[in-house]
């Protein structure tokens, strides 16, 4: 079965490395917030080319605790994406506060700065760097300023990704990471970060991932239990310097996919974007075929998943708010992530690609074209 992401390759590369360290922290008898973390939280912030970095324990959290930075509560309204992972909306209903749902485009699956619209309740903008790309960050920061409501970038898929030469993490009020094992830098546990240029907010943050205090036994307001401990820190310290190349092996993985399902007749693509890190290669399949393209592809041994089969407006916790998005309510009925990570060779790509034109019917000559000509525009992998 060719899985729809296979990490023990990078695993395997990096054991030497990986054994040591584990080794470090554990005969260190230190393993909440100690070396690894600061470290870590220096090392990523140059990285991400912010100030301020907040080590945490999970993407939630993360989003969670920039919102309390913010001081977002009840009675509060945050616009987001229907088209997410729930946590995204769970964080804004967590702290208090009402999402709201702006319906999205259909090419990128981003939130559609048309839809944002701004009340006197709006007390931020949320949007979600979706599969690896960034929202349309220009058009939300213009939004935002001009009304004053802070943006909180959700970049738990596209760590390393940019916009305009600029990190996705950076461009807003406060970016919040998830590290969870699959994302494109993952730990081997649950992990989260929150960034920002605003040293106000990242006090607010590590204020609050420890149960409110700054000081020991000195609780200033109610918090978390939320920080990044010392073992997931060490893996990721390892895991940082290779991520680029990481990302740049699923940009070459992506054109490959892109060449060869781009005029697949009954697929839909997103155009190639080399700023786009890929967590998820996710394609559209027309006319009501997904579900039995699915059932095929588990036939042919190749898995694949459905982000996201319900818009978060549609999910038994916010059914009573009896919203529509229905540019997401038809993305939900016809998207379908294909298996992507950094080591896959263009042989599964053409495996998978294979498989979904047997599922579609497509002709042969049809085929052959297809494979022909990206066989001549697709680079090889680089070797990692
Ligand atoms: C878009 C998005 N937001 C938030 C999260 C939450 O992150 P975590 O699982 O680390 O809590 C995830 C991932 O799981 C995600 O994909």
């Amino acid at each position: 079965m060719i899985p729809i992401l296979d990490l023990k390759p990078e695993i395997e590369a990096l054991w030497p490395e990986i054994s040591l360290a584990l080794e470090r922290v554990v005969r260190s008898g230190h393993f909440i917030l100690g070396e690894e973390g600061a470290r870590f939280e220096q090392e990523v912030a140059h990285f991400l080319e912010v100030p301020y970095a907040v080590g945490l324990n999970s993407g939630t959290d993360a989003l969670v605790i920039a919102l309390r930075a913010l001081g977002v509560g009840p009675g509060d309204e945050v616009i987001t994406t229907p088209f997410t992972f729930f946590g995204t909306a769970e964080a804004i209903s967590l702290v208090g506060a009402r999402p709201v749902f702006a319906d999205i485009r259909p090419k990128f699956f981003d939130i559609d700065p048309d839809k944002i619209l701004i009340t006197n309740r709006t007390k931020a903008i949320l949007p979600v760097h979706l599969f690896g790309q960034s929202a349309d960050m220009d058009r939300i920061i213009e939004i935002g300023q001009k009304a004053n409501v802070p943006i909180i970038e959700d970049v738990a898929q596209a760590f390393g990704g940019r916009r305009h030469g600029r990190r996705l993490g950076s461009l807003g009020t406060v970016g919040c990471f998830s590290f969870f094992p699959t994302k494109n830098l993952g730990a081997f546990g649950d992990a989260g970060l929150v960034v920002t240029s605003d040293p106000e907010l990242a006090l607010q943050a590590r204020k609050l991932r420890t149960h409110g205090s700054i000081e020991r036994y000195r609780n200033e307001t109610l918090g978390y239990n939320s920080r990044l401990d010392e073992l997931q820190a060490a893996i990721l310290r390892i895991k940082l310097p290779r991520v680029e190349a990481m990302n740049a092996a699923r940009n070459v993985a992506a054109r490959l996919y892109t060449d060869l399902l781009s005029d697949m007749p009954g697929v839909g693509c997103t155009p190639h974007s080399e700023s786009h890190v890929y967590h998820q290669f996710t394609i559209r399949i027309r006319d009501g075929r997904r579900n039995a393209v699915v059932e095929s592809l588990k036939k042919a041994g190749v898995s694949t998943i459905v982000y996201y089969p319900t818009p978060v407006h549609q999910l038994p916790v916010y059914q009573h708010l009896a919203i529509s998005c229905p540019i997401a309510e038809q993305a939900a009925q016809e998207v379908l992530s294909l298996p992507i990570w950094p080591q896959m060779t263009p042989a599964i790509q053409h495996t998978v690609v294979n498989a979904i034109a047997n599922a579609l019917g497509v002709k042969s000559s049809t085929r052959a074209q297809l494979f022909g000509r990206a066989s001549h525009g697709s680079e090889a992998h680089p070797g990692l």
